[in-house]
């Protein structure tokens, strides 16, 4: 008899994905760190039911057909090793699903977590003054387009524009734009970072650039081959990209503006190599200093000057405050391996 015949509820399916995910173990990092979240993603998204809610639903029984895909899907995540993201074509970034497939990294970066946080949703405690403010943003290396997505709910007077080096991750993010209707408010770029974008100055960049260092993409687990390599191999030491974003950054900020960039565990390096650029690491619910925030005036552009008594000022939307996300220490732990 197969699983499918002896299984009946969702605990019955539960129980045999932890069992069969340790006996083969497996590696997570792609939406779960544990064989139980991992089985619970794969057994929720599956009967299309609330990812973050399996108790009500544990001793439910399932139909035949329910059955055979929970079967399916288990099987498929031990056989092939591919992210369970890939085998259910949904990702979640701070609750918000996107369509993934294997053109793009499975969507995880700390980043989605600050777009949807306090941290730059303008006011008290936020790194940002106005919220409102912001009209221009571009997501460098967008992948899916998950972030340039979350930057324009974020900022709803931005127009975000959003580049990438693959035109089949760009095929991927084309159909997310689609998916939230955002056609007139996110343009996607294909191309080698700032080089489609002609000069354009950006009130913020955001940035989840490939961070991997050759050793650790010599001993990448079978799941993260799965994904795209570009996606993730950053040269030598992981910077080759984040160095050209740093030194491209300038002609492409506004005045005012600021830089969010996602380097991973090293930011040691960083430090060592731009001593005067003052990093300042923001921390998330899973992370401690793999996210920097750059102002603008720290790469040297200068604040807007003020407007005359009377006139409007132009608001400048980066005013950086020291907000509470953010840090100058922290144990980071890895992630993108
Ligand atoms: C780590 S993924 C990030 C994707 C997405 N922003 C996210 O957070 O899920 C990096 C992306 O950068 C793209 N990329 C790599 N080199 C690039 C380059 N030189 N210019 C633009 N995009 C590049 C890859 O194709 C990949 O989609």
């Amino acid at each position: 008899m197969t699983d499918a015949e002896h299984l009946f509820t969702p605990r019955d399916f539960l129980r045999r994905a932890i069992s069969r995910f340790n006996q083969a173990d497996l590696v997570y990092g792609h939406g779960t760190t544990t064989a139980l979240d991992e089985a619970a993603f794969i057994i929720l998204e599956g009967l299309r039911l609330p990812i973050d809610q399996l108790e009500p639903f544990l001793d439910a029984r399932l139909l035949p057909d329910e059955r055979e895909r929970l079967a399916g899907l288990i099987e498929a995540r031990v056989t092939t090793r591919k992210p369970a993201p890939y085998l259910l074509n949904k990702a979640y970034v701070g609750g918000v699903p996107f369509f993934v497939d294997e053109r793009v990294i499975v969507p995880r970066s700390f980043i989605g977590e600050l777009l949807r946080s306090d941290a730059l949703a303008g006011g008290e405690g936020s790194l940002i003054a106005d919220a409102g403010a912001v009209t221009s943003v571009l997501d460098l290396c967008t992948g899916s387009g998950c972030l340039a997505i979350l930057a324009a709910q974020l900022f709803p007077n931005a127009r975000v524009d959003a580049v990438d080096l693959s035109p089949a991750a760009l095929e991927v993010a084309r159909r997310n734009v689609a998916d939230f209707g955002m056609e007139d408010r996110v343009r996607l770029f294909e191309g080698d970072l700032f080089t489609p974008l002609k000069g354009k100055r950006y009130d913020f960049i955001i940035t989840n650039p490939p961070y991997v260092g050759e050793a650790v993409m010599a001993a990448l687990p079978p799941e993260f081959l799965a994904e795209p390599a570009m996606a993730l191999d950053g040269g030598v030491d992981g910077f080759d990209i984040v160095r050209s974003i740093l030194d491209g950054a300038r002609a492409h900020l506004a005045p005012g503006g600021a830089l969010i960039c996602e380097i991973g565990e090293d930011r040691d390096i960083l430090e060592a190599e731009y001593p005067d650029l003052p990093f300042l690491w923001l921390d998330t619910s899973e992370s401690a200093g793999e996210v920097f925030f750059l102002p603008a005036e720290a790469l040297g552009l200068k604040r807007p000057p003020r407007a005359p008594a009377g006139k409007a000022p132009r608001r400048s939307p980066a005013a950086a405050k020291g907000a509470g996300a953010a840090s100058r220490s922290g144990a980071p732990r890895p992630r993108r391996r």
